[in-house]
């Protein structure tokens, strides 16, 4: 890991996004502010808008030079991307050759773009249940799962896998497209790197108690790609990490094991897409995306983000649950803490982690996700009153 110097000011680049992204972003700014301050730290913090909307707007998805002011950033926090198109109701994408060969999700540049050009290679997701929160199922709120059995890290694969980008059309013998075909990509440098990743954590873990285990979550049985990420996998482990147990999973039956049995899991380890759905299915056990937090981690670059996505239809109703990107600022924190050797930071980290802790204890400033019927920015508020105390 590349140690860098200490800095009086951390240049953060806020990327709000779509949907209820600008406004869980605005909370988490001013909690990591509140905190930053009591630290005697600051942030330099630079927004750049973009996403669906952007292009919807602009015909862009962001302005031009982004790329490089992202990559130059000490950090980069993320809202979210997706939005609809008023008219069609459907997600926005973007027109084939503007600018992507085929189109994609418009805002693509903000995260999947990001992860690939900044070599974002794991996507850092715990799946924690704090106390306090209670469980929405069917609208009802329930105590189904209980803090401290709900507590393992996904670590996602962050840049290939069915993230490929690379679909073709699919001919007969006439030349008509019968279908279309997205490549699914696993190279050994990309599995290698994330597999350390997740064993060294596991390592770092078990010095703090937990049983120092690996899962890696795939479906080896009918993709070979698959196959070959746990081959690698398995190379990792036994080479390197003999001290850490291994285990191995089917995404289908971990989908309903991590449901019935969080509290088998230490550290996951899986390709992309299948990170990607059991993160958002097992932020069912922590009470569900709003307690989320996520962060896309290289080792030059980080971006965090709440990994609810944009939600449109919540949009600008000052609604929705912040904790998730104030969780995400909190991993930002802890992450740059690392990167320049800086204990103010890891404890900013500590106060946002503790302050959104404490407002699920008192359990009067929710959003309805929790039970509550607080507003977005009214968590924010009581995040920041209790950081300030
Ligand atoms: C996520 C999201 C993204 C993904 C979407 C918005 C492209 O679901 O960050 O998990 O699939 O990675
Ligand atoms: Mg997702």
């Amino acid at each position: 890991m590349s140690q860098k110097t200490k800095k009086d000011r951390y240049h953060v680049i806020t990327l709000p996004g779509d949907g209820i992204g600008p406004e869980v972003t605005t909370q988490a700014v001013r909690a990591l502010e509140v905190a930053a301050k009591r630290e005697g730290v600051a942030f330099q913090l630079e927004e750049i808008q973009g996403g669906g909307e952007h292009y919807l707007a602009h015909g862009v998805e962001w302005a031009e030079g982004s790329e490089r002011r992202v990559a130059a950033a000490d950090a980069l926090l993320l809202g979210a991307v997706g939005a609809d198109d008023p008219t069609t109701k459907r997600s926005v994408f973007t027109k084939p050759g503007k600018p992507y060969p085929t189109s994609e999700l418009a805002g693509y540049a903000l995260v999947i773009g990001n992860r690939k050009r900044l070599d974002l290679f794991v996507n850092h997701r715990p799946i924690r249940l704090l106390p306090g929160v209670r469980h929405k199922v069917s609208g009802k709120f329930m105590d189904i799962w209980e803090p401290g059995q709900v507590d393992y890290v996904v670590c996602r694969e962050n840049t290939e896998d069915a993230y490929s980008g690379k679909t073709v059309e699919m001919k007969d013998g006439e030349g008509r497209v019968v279908g279309k075909t997205t490549a699914i990509e696993i190279t050994r440098a990309a599995t290698e790197r994330v597999c350390r990743y997740a064993f060294a954590l596991a390592r770092e873990r078990k010095k703090r108690g937990r049983p120092g285990k690996v899962t890696c979550v795939t479906k080896s049985n009918i993709i070979g790609a698959h196959k070959y990420f746990e081959d690698v996998y398995r190379e990792v482990g036994k080479a390197e990490f003999p001290d850490i147990e291994q285990d191995t999973s089917l995404f289908d039956a971990f989908c309903m094991w991590q449901i019935r049995n969080p509290e088998w899991f230490d550290v996951v380890v899986a390709p992309n897409l299948v990170g990607d759905v059991i993160s958002d299915n097992g932020s069912t056990t922590q009470g569900g995306m709003g307690m989320a937090a996520g962060g896309n981690i290289g080792d030059r670059h980080g971006m965090f983000e709440p990994i609810h996505g944009s939600a449109p239809k919540y949009r600008g109703q000052d609604k929705v649950n912040p904790m998730a990107a104030v969780l995400s600022a909190a991993m930002m924190s802890e992450w740059l803490a690392g990167q320049h050797g800086d204990e103010r930071l890891r404890r900013v980290a500590t106060r946002l982690e503790e302050a959104v802790a404490a407002v699920l204890l008192d359990a009067k400033t929710l959003t309805y996700d929790l039970g509550g019927e607080a507003a977005c920015s009214a968590v924010g508020s009581a995040i920041c009153e209790k950081i300030a105390k």
